[in-house]
């Protein structure tokens, strides 16, 4: 199967035009499935809780989902991609998979990076996998990458792939996802974002650097 990533900068409050960035970023792609970085369609540094609501929609009834089902149809592709969810009066740093027939399921990010803690809930959804047809999948969001757990227990639950969705600062990642693809035999898609956010007393540098990692511990795409 051909599975890819795409990494860009996600423009802090424009969900339309992070939808239009990634519309058209994936014109004439040829793949089974795509990556999207952690937080895609709002940006990172939210400055309030009030901030992040404005920006999170319901999942799968709000528009971002609905826009990717479109893009899955359009282009024949399945969509990992990471929202900011809201549910009645919680929110989540969530990525859903969408395919050509439509949505299919959501994975809510158990770990949690610094502030985050202020505006999401940990995950209640657990590890799940889905069967996309070329192969079975598994989300991990950012950080979850630091716990061997996550990887180790979607790849107990049958998983040949994890989608790993990603707003990455810290630069050890990349290495570690190496081993957590060896050690438990699976690939791995990492989709970082570039650019910079400076808000509320925040600076943070994205790092990029996407790629693919095999069960030999092998980079195969960067
Ligand atoms: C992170 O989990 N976004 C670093």
């Amino acid at each position: 199967m051909k599975a890819g990533f795409v990494q860009f900068e996600p423009i802090f409050g424009d969900i339309g035009l992070n939808i239009e960035n990634v519309e058209r970023l994936t014109e004439g792609i040829n793949a089974e499935l795509v990556v999207l970085p952690e937080l895609f369609n709002s940006g990172y540094l939210f400055t309030s809780k009030e901030e992040a609501f404005s920006l999170a929609e319901e999942i799968p009834a709000g528009r971002t989902t609905g826009e990717l089902c479109r893009i899955a149809r359009k282009r024949n592709i399945h969509i990992v991609a990471g929202i900011c969810e809201r549910q009645g009066d919680k929110l989540f740093n969530s990525a859903v998979l969408v395919s050509p027939e439509g949505y299919r399921g959501v994975y809510r990010k158990m770990h949690l990076f610094n502030e985050e803690n202020i505006w999401f809930q940990p995950g209640n959804g657990g590890f799940q996998v889905f069967d996309i047809g070329a192969c079975r999948i598994g989300i991990m969001i950012c950080f979850d990458w630091f716990f061997p757990e996550a990887a180790r227990i979607l790849a107990l639950n049958g998983a040949h792939l994890i989608c790993h969705s990603a707003n990455l600062v810290l630069p050890y990642c990349q290495q570690v996802m190496a081993t957590r693809c060896l050690e438990n035999r699976v690939f791995a898609v990492t989709a970082n974002r570039t650019g910079r956010e400076v808000r509320g007393g925040n600076d943070f540098l994205f790092t990029g650097k996407s790629q693919i990692t095999g069960p030999q511990g092998d980079i195969l795409w960067q």
